[in-house]
């Protein structure tokens, strides 16, 4: 399929899977009530989590929102199309379906050349959230989202495996204090040396501001163990594991991990590389049918990303994070 099939079956109301430069995303024409509908049905996603919007230039998000404050416009100018999403004040132009009967909308403008020629051609924002089954892992390679979403009457745009491998970033923009409601690519340290002032992480979001904070899940089907520390205490726990029928995420140097099924995610300081297998790495061992799942976070904890990589993290392992330390 090319671009501009995918930008005509999605104004026909049609829902298409399609890669963006973070994860792939599922699309339907945001000013379609039915086809938005069609998006909640297919994930499985409870109806108070709000979607997405997906803009190919700025010059769309007048008609989304009810201004744009200059906390917003700062932002914008820094990082768009850099992954950042941001929370507006929404406009009567946006269906109560697409934000869950909020009175904000999130929008954002992906940075990846197949979603960026659709959405050009579409011309309208096209609501997408994460292209997978409410509460399964998210997807950065074509076969996940095809697994995880076939048979449902959709329709897939191939697009390789994305870059980035976490979610964008969602910064509330309304209120007096710029809020981040979910860590990802664009780090809180970024936020604030751009706008000049402190940015807060909403930790324990209530289900009105950020429904998505405690409904998402990332979680593979098998019980996933993480391990965060120092690599010698990761490996000296992991000695004294029985890892049979147990599948490893390593990080790092794995020669002194012997007979069992491993995979090594990245290098220990290199967590873009670790971010953009994570996701692939806890679908396949869906596609194993893995009973135990046991993963090495990287222990470069000063790294600017991560925080979300801990954050999806907690959440895949539902709070199964062994904190080993002595870093
Ligand atoms: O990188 C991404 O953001 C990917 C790609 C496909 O663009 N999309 C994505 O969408 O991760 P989704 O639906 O899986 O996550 C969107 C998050 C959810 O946690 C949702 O609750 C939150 O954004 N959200 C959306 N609209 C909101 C609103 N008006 N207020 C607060 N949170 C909102
Ligand atoms: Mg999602």
């Amino acid at each position: 399929m090319d671009t501009q099939t995918a930008a005509e079956h999605l104004k026909n109301g049609d829902l298409v899977v399609f890669p963006t430069e973070t994860v792939y995303g599922i699309g339907a024409l945001a000013s379609d009530d039915a086809a938005v509908r069609r998006i909640f049905e297919v994930k499985g996603r409870p109806q108070q989590n709000p979607l997405i919007l997906h803009i190919a230039d700025r010059s769309q998000l007048d008609v989304l929102v009810r201004e744009i404050p200059e906390s917003a416009q700062k932002l914008m100018d820094a990082f768009w199309p850099v992954p950042l999403t941001i929370c507006f004040d929404k406009s009567n132009q946006v269906s109560d379906l697409v934000t869950a009967g909020l009175p904000t909308v999130c929008v954002r403008n992906p940075d990846h050349p197949i979603v960026h020629d659709i959405l050009k051609e579409v011309v309208e924002a096209v609501a997408a959230p994460s292209a997978n089954l409410s509460g399964k892992p998210s997807t950065t390679r074509f076969q996940d989202a095809k697994r995880q979403l076939e048979d449902k009457g959709v329709f897939f745009m191939e697009g390789g495996e994305t870059t980035i491998g976490l979610q964008s970033t969602v910064v509330d923009c309304t209120g007096e204090q710029v809020r981040i409601l979910r860590p990802g690519f664009v780090s809180q340290s970024q936020l604030e040396e751009c706008l000049c002032e402190q940015v807060h992480i909403e930790n324990q979001p209530d289900i009105v501001t950020s429904p998505g904070q405690l409904l998402e899940h990332y979680a593979p089907q098998g019980e996933l163990t993480v391990l965060m520390g120092a690599r010698e205490k990761r490996r000296e726990w992991l000695q004294q594991q029985d890892l049979t029928e147990t599948l490893l995420g390593l990080v790092g140097d794995v020669s002194d991990v012997k007979d069992t099924q491993s995979v090594q995610l990245s290098e220990e300081d290199d967590l873009q590389t670790y971010a953009s297998h994570l996701y692939g790495f806890l679908n396949s061992c869906d596609v194993k049918g893995m009973k135990k799942i046991i993963l090495e976070l990287p222990s470069y904890t000063d790294h600017d990303l991560f925080p979300a990589l801990l954050n999806r993290l907690e959440k895949a392992s539902r709070g199964n994070v062994l904190k080993l330390h002595q870093y």
